[in-house]
């Protein structure tokens, strides 16, 4: 089959078009068809070894696991013996997890990953986008307890993780404002924020605005920033914080603040929930560039630029 390696860290010429065998389900395990992935900023983290760390856990001079690609789309096409959940021709779709491996036409994967079958209303590449933004944010969003009501800010909104955060706050009843460059407010408003401020024309270190809720995507309003905007005793959330963040963070919390930070915890009925979202039309896909798996490095060299409109698909067969 065909598959991206990782063949080490670095720029986007790292990855490399390959045959490899295709994978055999064990007795627990889905054989699944991949038909789209996304390139996400995680995979760009990956394969950058940005931070430094990801060589302690991923491997030091280069990837162990050289299949990258955390999320997925496809067909089940084989099912191992003692698989009870899923049948073949199940269309599903979720995350491969620490695992990876979505780079690739084929990809074998135990029954209980973090995967649910695939939204009806969205196609393969559509539904490969949903995962990465969308898990994340429901996980803060809901530790972030958000009331019917609050008002809650976004920074980084019209990221993967940040546009999947306007539609799940909007969906818990908050009043949502989008902070982005102006080039997007009209996904945002597309998506339901009620106000959005252009970062690249408004200061908003001097707008008077409180929120109860300020989550903050992209790490790149400082920590001073987005407490200034926080009512009395509301929650930060910093989701892509460097160690500097963390650090204040930590003396933020000891000193009694609500602030959420740390990675995310992906489960089965995050999928769930997202994919019942998905039916309701209460959350929606936001795709910007599509792909083919052979364009993967050009797939990388857009999402490097940091301005993605939401997510970047890969069509990996039709
Ligand atoms: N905590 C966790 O477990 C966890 C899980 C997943 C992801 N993350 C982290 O979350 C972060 C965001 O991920 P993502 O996938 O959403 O990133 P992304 O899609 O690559 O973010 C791109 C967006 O960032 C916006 N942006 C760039 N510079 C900006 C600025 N100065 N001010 C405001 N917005 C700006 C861009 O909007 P404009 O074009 O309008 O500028 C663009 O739409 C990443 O650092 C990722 O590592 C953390």
């Amino acid at each position: 089959m065909k598959a991206v390696h990782c063949t080490a860290y670095g720029s986007p010429e790292v990855l490399k078009l390959v045959e490899i065998p295709k994978p055999l389900p064990q007795s627990h395990e889905l054989l699944v068809r991949i038909h789209a992935t996304a390139v996400n900023s995680g995979d760009v983290r990956i394969r950058k070894a940005d931070p430094w760390a990801v060589r302690l856990f991923f491997g030091f001079s280069k990837p162990r696991k050289s299949v990258l690609g955390g999320v997925f789309s496809g067909e089940v096409v084989e099912v191992g013996s003692e698989v009870s959940k899923f049948k073949v021709g199940d269309s599903i779709f979720g995350s491969t997890g620490m695992g990876f491996g979505a780079y690739a036409e084929f990809k074998a994967i135990p029954e209980t990953a973090t995967l649910t079958l695939k939204p009806e209303s969205l196609n393969h590449v559509e539904a490969a986008t949903i995962p990465f933004g969308a898990m994340t944010a429901l996980d803060f969003i809901r530790k972030a307890k958000i009331q019917p009501g609050q008002k809650v800010l976004i920074y980084g909104a019209s990221g993967a993780v940040g546009s999947a955060a306007v539609q799940l706050a909007k969906s818990f009843g908050a009043e949502v404002t989008a902070v982005c460059s102006g080039a997007n407010a009209l996904l945002m408003q597309r998506i339901g924020a009620d106000k959005v401020i252009n970062y690249l024309k408004e200061d908003l270190s001097i707008a008077n605005e409180k929120y109860d809720v300020v989550y903050e995507t992209v790490n790149k309003l400082s920590f001073s920033d987005c407490t200034k905007h926080l009512k009395k005793g509301g929650t930060l959330i910093l989701g892509a914080s460097g160690f500097g963040q963390m650090l204040r963070a930590g003396l933020a919390k000891m000193a009694g603040r609500k602030v959420l930070t740390g990675l995310i915890k992906e489960s089965v009925e995050s999928m769930n929930f997202i994919k019942n979202q998905i039916d309701d039309g209460k959350f929606q896909p936001v795709l910007d560039q599509v792909f083919t798996l052979d364009q993967i490095a050009e797939a990388h060299k857009y999402v490097d630029l940091g301005h993605k409109k939401g997510n970047v698909g890969i069509l990996v067969a039709p």
